[in-house]
C-alpha cells in the first residue's frame, strides 16, 4: 500500500472507531467542545425547531455540527438531499422542518460510517410518526465510496465532516459524481488561515475534531477546481477560534 493510502486508511479507521465510541458513551471528546442544544442555538438553528425537538427528547448530546447549512437551501421543489456524515441526523430533520407542508416532495438520505448513530436517529424518528419523517432514509456507508448512482442529489450537506477526510480530492470527486448539475454542496467546517502545522496533522485525535484536516479557503478552491467544481463561495465566516482557525460555511457547485 502506498504511503498516502496508508495514511488515509489509518485516519479513516481512527475517526470511525473514535466516533463509534463517542456516540455510545464509551469515550468523551478529547478536546473541550460545546455540544448539545446550546451549540445548535449558537450556530443559528431556528429556535422553534429546536424547541420542538426538545419536547420530544431529541438526543442533542449526540450532535456535532459546525454551522447551520440548511439555512442556505431553497426547499421549494421536489428534491433529494444527501446529509453526508449525518451523525444522528439533525440536519435531515431541519430540512423537513423548513420544507413544512412541502415535505412530502423532499427526501433526505442520512449517511454515516457509524451504524449505531444511524440506528439511534432512525429509532428516534420512527417514534414520532405523527411528525411525518417517512422521507428520511438512513444509509451506513463511507463518503469516499458513496453507494448511490450518478446524478442522484440536488444538495449534499457536509456538516462538521469535511475535515475528517484526509483526501479531499477523492471525497469531492465522489460527491460530484452523485450530484445533479445545478446542485450544490454545502460545507460547514473549520478553515485554516495558513497550512496546519505538522505536529497537529500528526495527531490522530486532531483529525477527529476537525483541526488536522483543516485547509485554507484558497486550498479548498484549488481542490474544487481540480475535480470540476467551478463555483466556490464563502457564505459565512463565523466565530474565530484562534489565530489559525475559524468556522465557515461554503457553497460549491458546477
Ligand atoms: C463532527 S460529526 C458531525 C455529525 C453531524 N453532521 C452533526 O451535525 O451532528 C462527523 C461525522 O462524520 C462521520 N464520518 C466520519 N468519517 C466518515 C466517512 N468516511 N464516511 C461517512 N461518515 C463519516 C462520523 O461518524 C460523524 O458522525
Amino acid at each position: 500500500m502506498g504511503e498516502r493510502k496508508l495514511l488515509r486508511t489509518t485516519i479513516y479507521r481512527h475517526v470511525k472507531n473514535y466516533y463509534s465510541n463517542v456516540y455510545c458513551g464509551r469515550l468523551s471528546p478529547s478536546v473541550e467542545i460545546t455540544s448539545g442544544i446550546s451549540l445548535a442555538r449558537t450556530l443559528g438553528y431556528a429556535s422553534d425547531f429546536l424547541e420542538q425537538l426538545n419536547l420530544y427528547n431529541f438526543p442533542f448530546e449526540k450532535i456535532y455540527p459546525c454551522g447551520s447549512v440548511v439555512d442556505y437551501i431553497d426547499v421549494c421543489t421536489p428534491m433529494r438531499i444527501l446529509n453526508l456524515g449525518s451523525g444522528v441526523g439533525l440536519d435531515g430533520l431541519y430540512v423537513l422542518h423548513k420544507a413544512g407542508k412541502r415535505r412530502s416532495s423532499v427526501e433526505v438520505v442520512n449517511l454515516d460510517v457509524v451504524y449505531s448513530i444511524l440506528k439511534k436517529g432512525r429509532q428516534w424518528s420512527n417514534n414520532f410518526l405523527t411528525l411525518n419523517f417517512s422521507k428520511l432514509k438512513w444509509v451506513c456507508g463511507n463518503g469516499y465510496m458513496l453507494p448511490f448512482v450518478d446524478n442522484s442529489f440536488k444538495y449534499v450537506l457536509i456538516n462538521g465532516s469535511f475535515n475528517l477526510f484526509e483526501n479531499k480530492e477523492l471525497l469531492l470527486r465522489e460527491v460530484r459524481r452523485v450530484m445533479l448539475r445545478g446542485g450544490f454542496v454545502l460545507i460547514a467546517d473549520i478553515l485554516a488561515n495558513e497550512s496546519v502545522p505538522i505536529y497537529i496533522r500528526h495527531n490522530l485525535d486532531a483529525w477527529v475534531w476537525n483541526m488536522a484536516g483543516a485547509l485554507s479557503f484558497e486550498k479548498i478552491k484549488e481542490v474544487c477546481c481540480k475535480v470540476g467544481f467551478g463555483m466556490v463561495s464563502l457564505l459565512d465566516a463565523q466565530e474565530i477560534i484562534n489565530s489559525l482557525f475559524y468556522r465557515a460555511i461554503l457553497r460549491i457547485g458546477f
